[in-house]
């Protein structure tokens, strides 16, 4: 069997293709990445050992300050730097590929895809410091990280402070699903320079509380148990996003007629038994 038949690969472009039609990935913009389950790894595994695998590489120039036990051994499906996820459906092998982290956790190499010499992508660290928190907090359910760049929710950090609480309150007020979808609410990650362990450490440490980073005039980071939770989080908080910012752009500043209030937003707590932070609910 060819290793792009196989289901999770295919939900794996899928979605980059679905990321790409919103409007997501200008240019390189984004990346994508997905922890194989050992069913997954077991389907493919005629290929991979097929396959001469490269040398080890370190996760990050840190060495062994950036030891990911929690992921060792695991292998990622991740997309490739400076690859457009507009060509992901014509030339997947390019787009993407298969790497494996060491038993350590600090080293990683590549298994299958990258061709033509391609690399993973330049947020890496990223995406292994919060695959490691995301698996150990999940308790192994979480497998999906994704970026992209979204331009509401981008817009919005030149105008709303730089506050996890401030774009909750202002997210859960825009749509009623709000709550339900991500009542651990969001956090901001100030600006930092991208592809960095910096930015990459500042991002693993929100999600070790929830599942959606913002970052600061850049874009966003979700993280999902599957493709459809990980696309269908993003596309809320960003349509959540575009609401606000059609909301504020014809009030001109003015007070709106009607709004999410508190007392809604603790009625939806009762109803569906959701624990809404009251730090939240009292901005
Ligand atoms: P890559 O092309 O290396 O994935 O970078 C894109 C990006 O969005 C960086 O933040
Ligand atoms: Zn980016």
């Amino acid at each position: 069997m060819e290793v792009l038949d196989e289901g999770f690969i295919r939900s794996f472009i899928r979605m980059a293709d679905d990321g790409w039609k919103q409007g997501w990935h200008e240019r390189n913009g984004g990346n994508l990445s997905y922890r194989l389950t050992p069913a997954d790894v077991n389907a493919i595994e005629d290929v991979l050992s097929a396959i001469e695998a490269q040398r080890w590489e370190s996760i990050s120039d840190e060495g062994a300050a950036l030891a990911l036990r929690d992921i060792a051994g695991e292998m990622f499906l991740i997309t490739a730097a400076g690859s457009y996820f507009r060509n992901i459906t014509l030339e997947p092998e390019r787009c993407m590929g298969i790497i494996e982290v060491d038993d350590a956790g600090l080293r990683y190499r590549i298994r299958w895809g990258f061709a033509d010499g391609g690399r993973p992508t330049s947020e890496l660290p990223t995406h292994l410091l919060n695959h490691s928190v995301k698996k150990r907090v999940s308790d192994g359910r979480i497998r999906v990280i994704y970026h992209c760049h979204p331009a509401n929710i981008n817009a919005l950090t030149f105008v709303l402070p730089h506050s996890g609480a401030v774009f909750t309150r202002e997210l859960w007020g825009m749509i009623s699903e709000c709550a339900m979808v991500f009542p651990e609410g969001v956090a901001v990650v100030e600006w930092m320079v991208p592809g960095s362990i910096d930015i990459a450490r500042a991002s693993a440490k929100e999600m070790e509380h929830c599942n959606v980073v913002i970052w600061v005039h850049h874009g966003m980071f979700c993280a999902g148990e599957d493709f459809d939770s990980a696309f269908g989080l993003m596309h809320t908080v960003e349509k959540a996003a575009e609401v606000l910012v059609k909301v504020r752009s014809m009030s001109g500043g003015c007070e709106c007629v009607s709004r999410i209030t508190d007392q809604n937003l603790a009625d939806l707590a009762d109803a569906y038994d959701l624990d809404l932070t009251p730090a939240e609910l009292a901005l």
